[in-house]
C-alpha cells in the first residue's frame, strides 16, 4: 500500500472562490485523492484557508468587523461550501493556527542559523497618528508622473508607473487620513535566496516527469535573476505571525509580521499537526518528516499556475535552507486558468459563478464533472453556457443516465427487483469485457499521470461502451424468445453499473454513492477498485435485490441556461 500525502493550494480567507479557482487546485486535487483511496492506497489530503496579509485585514475592515473574527467565520463559511462540494478533505486547516505560528518562527530561526536570513536596515513611511509603519499599499497620494490624486504607495493606478511611497506628493495614510508622515530608519528580515539558487536548480533539475507548464515556470524565475532576488518576509502589520518572539536570535521586529507567502506554505505542515488536534489522527511526522517515516510518502501538490513560482521556489527554498528533514514535494501539478463567458471570472469586480452560487442551482456533481472534463491543462480553458449545458445533457443525462435508467426499468419491469438468474455471457459480452479491461487500464493510466481531462475522456468511453452493447444487444428484442439470453444481458448491464459507480466515484462522488446504494444496497459485492482481475462482472450474483434510482441527472432545459446566464452577466456585490 503506498502512502500518497495531497495538497491543494490554500485558498486566500477574504471571500468566496470561484470556479475558476476550484478547478485549479481543490477540485483536482480532490480526485486525485479520492481516485488513490479508491485504489486502496492510504492518503492524507490536506487543505486550509490562508488568512495572513494585507488582503485580510483590508477586507476585514470592509466587513467592520476585528481581522481575527472575520477569519475564523469566513473560514467556516468556505468549510461549509468545501464540504458541499465533496472535497474529501482529511483535515481543512487554517493558516493563523497556533501550530503554524509556531513552525514559522521555528523554521525562520532556523534559516538564520544557517545564514540565510539576515536583518537589513531601510527607511519607511510611520504615521505618528496611527502608531505604526505603513505598508505600501496604505499610503496614497498624488501621483508624481501623471497628477492622479489618489495613487497608490506602490503603483500609480491611473498610469501604471511603479512607484515608490517617498516619490508621492502629499502623501496620506489611507488608514487615518493622517498627513504627518515621516521616513524613519526600520529593519526588516530579508531571506537569502540568491545563495540557494545551486541548490534549487540541482533539485528541480532531478525532478523527474514533471508537467511542462510547472518547470517552465520555475526555470524562468531561475534564470531571469528577478525570481531568486533576496526577499523581504517580513511587513509592519498587526495581523499575521509575530517576528518578534521568545527565543528569536534578532531584535527590533516588534509590531511586524512575517511575509503572508512565508508563512502560507508552511500550513501545509502545520495543517497535520492542527489535523491531529482534532483527533482524526495521531502522527502527522509519519507524513511529513523523512526521518520519522515519510521517505516512502509520495507527495503531490495542486495549484493555478500563478502559484507555481512560490512551490518550486520559495518553499523549497525554506525547507532545505532549513536544513530539516522535512518531506519535500514529489510532483507539481499546476493548471492555467479558465475564462469565464468571454472574459475573465473576477474576484474583485465579483464576475463569473461563485462556489456557492453554483450550488444553489445544481448539485455538485454537475459541477465537479464539466469543470474536471474540462480542466485548464495545457491552456486556458472557458466557461460557456452552452457548454455546460451540453456536456452535462449528453454525458451526465444522456450516455450514463440513461443507461442506468434503461437496464434498471427493464429489470424490474420483466425480471423484477433482483438481479435477473440465468443464461450465461457469451461472446458479444467477451468482446465487452475484454474492451473494458483495456479502457479502465488507460483510465487508471490517465489518473495515476494526474491527466485530468484524458481521465475523464476514457470515463466517458467506458460509459458509452456499456450503452453501446445494450443498444446492440438489445434484451427488450430478444426477451420473449429467449429470457435466459436477456437474463445474461441484464446481468452484466446491472454489473456495469456497479463498475459505472465504483470508477466515476472521484469525479462525481454523490451520484456514485446513489448507484452503488441502488445496485447493491447490501453492499455484498465488496467496494474494492476493480483493476485487473478484480474487474468482476458477476460481482453483482443473480438473485442479488437492487431499486431504480431516482432521475440521476436532470437535463438542464433551454429557459434554464438562459436565465442563468442572465443571472451571471453582472456582477456580484
Ligand atoms: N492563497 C494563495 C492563492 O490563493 C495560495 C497559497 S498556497 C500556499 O493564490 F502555498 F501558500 F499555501
Ligand atoms: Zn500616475
Amino acid at each position: 500500500m503506498a502512502r500518497h500525502l495531497i495538497t491543494s493550494a490554500i485558498p486566500y480567507i477574504n471571500g468566496i472562490k470561484h470556479l475558476g479557482n476550484l478547478v485549479g487546485s481543490q477540485l483536482p486535487a480532490d480526485l486525485f485523492a479520492r481516485y488513490q483511496r479508491g485504489r486502496g492506497h492510504e492518503v492524507m489530503f490536506i487543505c486550509a484557508t490562508d488568512e495572513h496579509g494585507t488582503p485580510a485585514e483590508l477586507a476585514a475592515a470592509k466587513a467592520g468587523k476585528p481581522v481575527a473574527e472575520y477569519c475564523a467565520e469566513m473560514h467556516e463559511v468556505q468549510a461549509d461550501i468545501a464540504r458541499r462540494f465533496a472535497l474529501s478533505f482529511d483535515h481543512f486547516g487554517r493558516s493563523s493556527s497556533a501550530h503554524n505560528q509556531k513552525l514559522t518562527q521555528h523554521l525562520a530561526v532556523k534559516l538564520f542559523e544557517n545564514g540565510l536570513i539576515e536583518e537589513r536596515s531601510e527607511t519607511q513611511m510611520y504615521s505618528p497618528t496611527d502608531g505604526r509603519y505603513l505598508p505600501d499599499r496604505y499610503i496614497e497620494g498624488t501621483c508624481p508622473n501623471c497628477g492622479f490624486e489618489s495613487a497608490r504607495g506602490d503603483q500609480c493606478d491611473n498610469c501604471t508607473k511603479q512607484l515608490d511611497p517617498v516619490d508621492l506628493i502629499n502623501p496620506h495614510s489611507t488608514i487615518s487620513g493622517a498627513t504627518d508622515l515621516e521616513m524613519r530608519e526600520t529593519k526588516h528580515l530579508y531571506l537569502l535566496q540568491s545563495k540557494m539558487r545551486a541548490q534549487l536548480e540541482k533539485w528541480i533539475d532531478t525532478r523527474e516527469g514533471w508537467p511542462v507548464l510547472t518547470t517552465s515556470i520555475a526555470k524562468k524565475w531561475l534564470t531571469d535573476g528577478d525570481g531568486l532576488q533576496d526577499r523581504g518576509i517580513t511587513r509592519d502589520l498587526n495581523w499575521g505571525v509575530p517576528a518578534q518572539f521568545d527565543g528569536a536570535p534578532w531584535s527590533g521586529m516588534d509590531g511586524k509580521v512575517f511575509y503572508v507567502w512565508f508563512d502560507a506554505p508552511i500550513e501545509y505542515i502545520a495543517c497535520a499537526m492542527e489535523w491531529v488536534d482534532a483527533g482524526k489522527g495521531t502522527d502527522w511526522e509519519r507524513w511529513w518528516r523523512t526521518d520519522k517515516g515519510a521517505e516512502d510518502v509520495t507527495y503531490t501538490q495542486f495549484m493555478g499556475k500563478d502559484n507555481v513560482p512560490f512551490h518550486t521556489l520559495s518553499f523549497p527554498a525554506t525547507i532545505l535552507g532549513s536544513d530539516e528533514p522535512w518531506k519535500l514535494v514529489d510532483y507539481i501539478k499546476s493548471f492555467n486558468y479558465l475564462n469565464y463567458d468571454g472574459g475573465q471570472f473576477s474576484t474583485s469586480r465579483g464576475r463569473g459563478v461563485f462556489m456557492d452560487q453554483a450550488l444553489e442551482i445544481l448539485p455538485p456533481d454537475y459541477w465537479r464533472w464539466w469543470l474536471l472534463s474540462h480542466a485548464p491543462e495545457s491552456s486556458d480553458a472557458e466557461f460557456t453556457w452552452d457548454n455546460f449545458q451540453t456536456s452535462v445533457n449528453k454525458d451526465l443525462a444522456d450516455v450514463l443516465g440513461n443507461f442506468v435508467s434503461r437496464v434498471t426499468k427493464f429489470c424490474r419491469s420483466k425480471f423484477g427487483e433482483s438481479v435477473p438468474e440465468g443464461g450465461a455471457y457469451g461472446e458479444q459480452e467477451q468482446a465487452l469485457i475484454a474492451d473494458l479491461a483495456a479502457r479502465i487500464a488507460a483510465y487508471q493510466a490517465h489518473m495515476d499521470a494526474i491527466e485530468v481531462r484524458k481521465s475523464a475522456q476514457e470515463l466517458r468511453a467506458i460509459w458509452v461502451t456499456g450503452n453501446e452493447y445494450l443498444q446492440s444487444a438489445a434484451p427488450w428484442a430478444v426477451f420473449k424468445e429467449d429470457p435466459d439470453r436477456a437474463a445474461a444481458i441484464v446481468r452484466l448491464s446491472l454489473n456495469l453499473i456497479r463498475l459505472y459507480a465504483l470508477l466515476s466515484a472521484p469525479f462525481i462522488p454523490d451520484a456514485a454513492a446513489t448507484l452503488l446504494a441502488a445496485v447493491d444496497p447490501e453492499d455484498n459485492s465488496g467496494q474494492a477498485w476493480p483493476t485487473g482481475a478484480a474487474v468482476d462482472f458477476e460481482a453483482l450474483p443473480g438473485g442479488a435485490p437492487f431499486s431504480v434510482p431516482d432521475n440521476l441527472f436532470a437535463k438542464i432545459e433551454d429557459a434554464q441556461r438562459e436565465d442563468w446566464q442572465n443571472r451571471f452577466a453582472g456582477v456580484r456585490d
